[in-house]
């Protein structure tokens, strides 16, 4: 008896000091081997031991060749697939850990990693979500120029219990796979202590991954070269070189060090190996003593999340305090003053780190990390200095996937969802061609915003990027302040992608005439196809159009700084020799005015129009209140409505767009653009812009919309010539129904049409305070929606009454118009534009 007690209490004595190992877990998935390399042994997930399961074996798969990536060849020529929800279950202590994902897909036996869409959970917590790997890699290489084959994601999480539950579900119809998993425990230090929550006057919060799950987004040795994981033998942490995202690289120097380094305490060898702190970019150096500018790192993330920032210091030149005092900005905001490495160190060659936490707010999806001089210390040097950075996304309700419920229709994480879209690229807009852009002040086309003085001191021995020679040097001064080249430290929330003219050629045969689908004064638009078959429209500048060169401006400007579902994403830009080129997400189905008429395409029906016109309105939306300055478009039309592959609206065309009056300015005054026929006759009277032009046009689309006809048409008699006007004259009497795009064939109901017609009414109001906003219009074509939805239901139920109409009475809030202006009469602006019919505009307005 005695025996089998000790049998027992040995047995349990074993099983729990095993337990409480923290020792890492390098598994091999679909491999029923065992492989030893750069000092890390890796276990096929055949061979599940006592301390780890997998619930489903799902399926094992193999390839014989790995092409690319030379680093984990070995690990990723097996996977496992998953056809149904499956967990790994990881026996382990509780504590912190680090839970790392490789992916590689390859044509597994039968699948297509292309169908590939799956959730990942670790114990609960959301790590992807619909996540495409292939779509993911894509979109990377697309981003980085590179052409990687491979995937890593990288989590921090706290157990609890003694389980680590990794769980793979696949969405419906589709599958999950992994390469490799790794569980690495690490101190729960590492995201433990108190942390600076940024523009929050130094107010210090308890950070740790007990309450949170972390990603990271980014791990950069800054000034110095990639880290590979065998270099960090506690994490295995990767450290990829922060050139990329450095907003003007010309504006740093790097530096090694010149003598021995060490941790400022032993343990912190866990956050960053000594590497990292060999290296580091200070201010460029020169003869200026005072530096007026940042140095700046800007990166893409997710918004609606919270953010920590580690940035990763150690003084490698000066032996005393007080020579390098600088500030630490987190997204505009202060995040240290004074800061002085060698204070905080305490001494020179001492690697240290320092935590910030900030929120990124809706919309924004570019984080912003600079550092620059301090005015007010007392300091004689002005200088800064980074060895390394780190950036962690912060769970939200257990979600690392998904923001937090979003307003407006907007998405989160904008730029993981934009390649997650089926074919997320599609045809620019074909209408540049015969529209007829009218520009009342010939000063205009020369109009010049200062530089901004701060510009003009710029630092001795500062290298502009390359500008075309043959560039005239007005143009040059234009060019010169655009951000993507700007030499100044202004930030920009610039993240698109450069291309090489090389690149550019490549993507469009060398600009082959087969490949233009839109041409225009700008330039002409391209098809083309980067990377591994990524479809984009190119726009490419006409060198010899000034007027080009204001648009071009402008539009990379505003672009750089939006981006929203309704906004046709600009990609990146390439602007080499004498070219300027915009590269933009491809919109498969074009203009919205193709769709309409003047081509072969089907017809809309009521319900596409419609959500159409609730899609472009949201983008309008955007750019007048959501955006971070709002923005006039100044020419909204149906060709600068462009349709995805799912006919969603996108606006585009930015070239005239500008931004709007501030709080204490109703409008801006300004030479009068737009395209004729959807000119606001207000602006055009008064040469002062504010949004409700922007809602007049918009208005003018509805009507095109409704009566699929071109907005002015000189062969038809004078009174409907111009569409505004004549649609105008119909809605007033109540008779829209006659007027009705006949290829409706009358499916829609009488009652969403009746409502549609009267916000268009609205938005033609002679006086702009007496139009609606855009957002006042949005909501009330949801409200036409609804009205036909419900008409639709009652058609299949067969029980349409009145009163079977979700909504009994639903008072139009918008103003009145009529009380304004007649009846019937249309105002003295209204005839002046119709009457310039078969007349050169041109001529007119000179
Ligand atoms: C899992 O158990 C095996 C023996 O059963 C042991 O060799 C291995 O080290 C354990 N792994 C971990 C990560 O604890
Ligand atoms: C998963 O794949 C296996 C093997 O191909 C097959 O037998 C099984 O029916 C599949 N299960 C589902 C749910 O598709
Ligand atoms: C995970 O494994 C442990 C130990 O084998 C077991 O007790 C637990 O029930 C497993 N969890 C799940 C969800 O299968
Ligand atoms: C996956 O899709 C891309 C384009 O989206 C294509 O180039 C590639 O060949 C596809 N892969 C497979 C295995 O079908
Ligand atoms: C994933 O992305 C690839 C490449 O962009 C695409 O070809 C594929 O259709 C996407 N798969 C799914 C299931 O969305
Ligand atoms: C490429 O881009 C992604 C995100 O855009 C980034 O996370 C990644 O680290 C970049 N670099 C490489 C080498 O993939
Ligand atoms: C830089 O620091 C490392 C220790 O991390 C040391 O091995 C190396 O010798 C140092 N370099 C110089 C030039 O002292
Ligand atoms: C740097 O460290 C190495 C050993 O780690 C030592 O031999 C050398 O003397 C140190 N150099 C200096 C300048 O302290
Ligand atoms: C370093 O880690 C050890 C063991 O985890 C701990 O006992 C010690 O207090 C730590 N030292 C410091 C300075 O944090
Ligand atoms: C920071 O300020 C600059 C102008 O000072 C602006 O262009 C930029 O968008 C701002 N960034 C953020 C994140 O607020
Ligand atoms: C550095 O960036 C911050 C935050 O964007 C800004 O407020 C400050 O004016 C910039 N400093 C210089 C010298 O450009
Ligand atoms: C992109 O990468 C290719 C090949 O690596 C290179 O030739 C090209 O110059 C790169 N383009 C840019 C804009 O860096």
């Amino acid at each position: 008896m005695l025996w089998i007690l000790y049998l027992v209490f040995i047995s349990i004595f074993v099983k729990a000091e095993q337990i409480e190992e923290r020792r890492p877990f390098f598994i091999n998935c679909g491999s029923d081997s065992v492989t030893n390399a750069e000092g890390r042994k890796w276990i096929g997930d055949s061979l599940s031991t006592g301390n780890w399961s997998l619930s489903f074996l799902g399926i094992m798969v193999s390839t014989s060749s790995i092409k690319g990536d030379a680093e984990y060849k070995f690990l990723y020529k097996t996977a496992r697939i998953y056809n149904t929800s499956s967990h790994y279950n990881f026996t382990v202590p509780p504590g912190s850990y680090c839970v790392r994902l490789h992916f590689h897909p390859f044509l597994f036996a039968g699948f297509n990693p292309n169908d590939s869409l799956f959730d990942v959970l670790a114990n609960n917590l959301k790590l992807v979500s619909n996540f495409n790997v292939s779509g993911e890699i894509s979109w990377r290489n697309l981003i980085n120029n590179s052409s990687s084959t491979s995937l890593v994601k990288e989590y921090f999480l706290n157990v609890n219990s003694y389980e680590l539950l990794i769980e793979f579900l696949p969405s419906s119809g589709s599958f999950a796979f992994v390469n490799a998993i790794e569980v690495i425990p690490v101190p729960d230090a590492i995201f433990l202590g108190f942390v600076r929550k940024v523009g929050n006057s130094g107010f210090v919060a308890p950070l740790g991954v007990g309450g949170h799950g972390l990603e990271t987004m980014y791990r950069l040795n800054v000034g110095g070269p990639v880290i590979s994981p065998s270099f960090d033998q506690l994490l295995w942490t990767k450290w990829e070189t922060d050139e990329r995202y450095m907003f003007s690289v010309n504006a740093a120097s790097t530096m090694t060090n010149i003598s021995n380094i060490s941790y400022v305490s032993p343990n912190d060898s866990f956050f960053a190996p000594l590497l990292v702190y060999e290296t580091a970019r200070t201010m460029i150096n020169n003869e200026v003593a005072e530096k007026r500018f940042n140095l700046s790192w800007r990166f893409e993330v997710d918004p609606n999340f919270e953010y920590l920032v580690r940035l990763h210091f150690c003084e490698l030149y000066y032996d005393k305090p007080n020579q390098r005092d600088f500030r630490i900005y987190i997204n505009n905001k202060t995040a240290a003053d004074d800061y002085d490495v060698f204070v905080k160190a305490g001494g020179m060659n001492k690697a240290y780190h320092e935590d910030y936490v900030d929120a990124m707010s809706m919309q924004i999806d570019t984080l912003w990390v600079q550092l620059g001089p301090d005015t007010l210390a007392s300091t004689p040097g002005t200088d800064a200095l980074l060895n390394g950075l780190e950036i962690f996304k912060l769970s939200h309700n257990a979600n690392l996937a998904h923001g937090p419920d979003k307003i407006n229709g907007d998405e989160p994480g904008a730029a993981y969802k934009r390649h997650k879209s089926k074919s997320f690229l599609a045809a620019f807009s074909a209408g540049f061609a015969a529209l007829i852009t009218i520009s009342l002040a010939s000063a205009a086309l020369f109009f010049f915003k200062r530089r901004n003085v701060a510009n003009q001191e710029k630092p001795l021995g500062w290298h502009p990027l390359s500008l075309h020679e043959m560039m005239g040097s007005t143009a040059k001064a234009r060019l010169a302040k655009l951000p993507l080249i700007s030499t100044s430290s202004t930030p920009c929330n610039r993240i698109g992608r450069r291309f090489s003219l090389g690149e550019i050629r490549a993507a469009t045969a060398n600009f082959d005439q087969s490949l233009v689908i839109g041409s225009g004064g700008f330039g002409k638009v391209y098809k083309g196809e980067i990377g591994n078959g990524f479809l984009v429209a190119i726009k490419r500048a006409n060198p010899f159009s000034k007027q080009g060169l204001t648009e071009f401006e402008t539009e990379v400007d505003l672009l750089s700084k939006l981006r929203h579902r309704h906004l046709v994403s600009m990609i990146g830009y390439c602007e080499e020799e004498n070219e300027m080129i915009l590269v933009y997400e491809y919109m498969a189905n074009g203009t919205l005015r193709s769709h309409l008429y003047g081509s072969d395409l089907p017809s809309l029906s009521w319900k596409q129009r419609v959500e159409v016109c609730i899609g472009a309105a949201r983008g309008l939306h955007y750019l007048h209140t959501g955006a971070e300055t709002c923005i006039i478009h100044r020419d909204v039309k149906t060709t600068n409505i462009l349709l995805d592959e799912n006919l969603v609206a996108k606006i585009a065309d930015f070239g005239l767009s500008k931004p709007g009056p501030t709080l204490d300015h109703t409008h801006v005054s300004t030479a009068v653009k737009g395209s004729f026929g959807y000119l606001d006759p207000e602006y055009y009277r008064k040469q002062q812009l504010t949004h409700k032009s922007d809602v007049y046009s918009f208005g003018v689309v509805l009507f095109e919309v409704i009566c699929s006809r071109p907005v002015i048409n000189p062969t038809l008699p004078k009174d409907q010539i111009n569409l505004a006007e004549w649609a105008l004259r119909w809605q007033r009497q109540r008779s829209l129904q006659s007027i009705v795009d006949p290829r409706l064939d009358g499916d829609y109901s009488l009652e969403s049409l009746r409502k549609f017609g009267e916000i268009a009414e609205k938005c033609l109001s002679d006086e702009g305070r007496n139009r609606p906003t855009i957002g006042e219009v949005l909501w009330h074509l949801e409200y036409v929606l609804q009205l036909h939805e419900a008409y639709i239901q009652c058609q299949v139920d067969n029980s349409c009454t009145k009163s079977s109409l979700p909504f009994a009475d639903f008072s139009f809030i918008l103003p009145d118009t009529n009380k304004v202006q007649g009846e019937t009469s249309s105002n003295a602006e209204g005839e002046t534009i119709s009457s310039l019919q078969g007349r050169s505009v041109q001529s007119l307005f000179y």
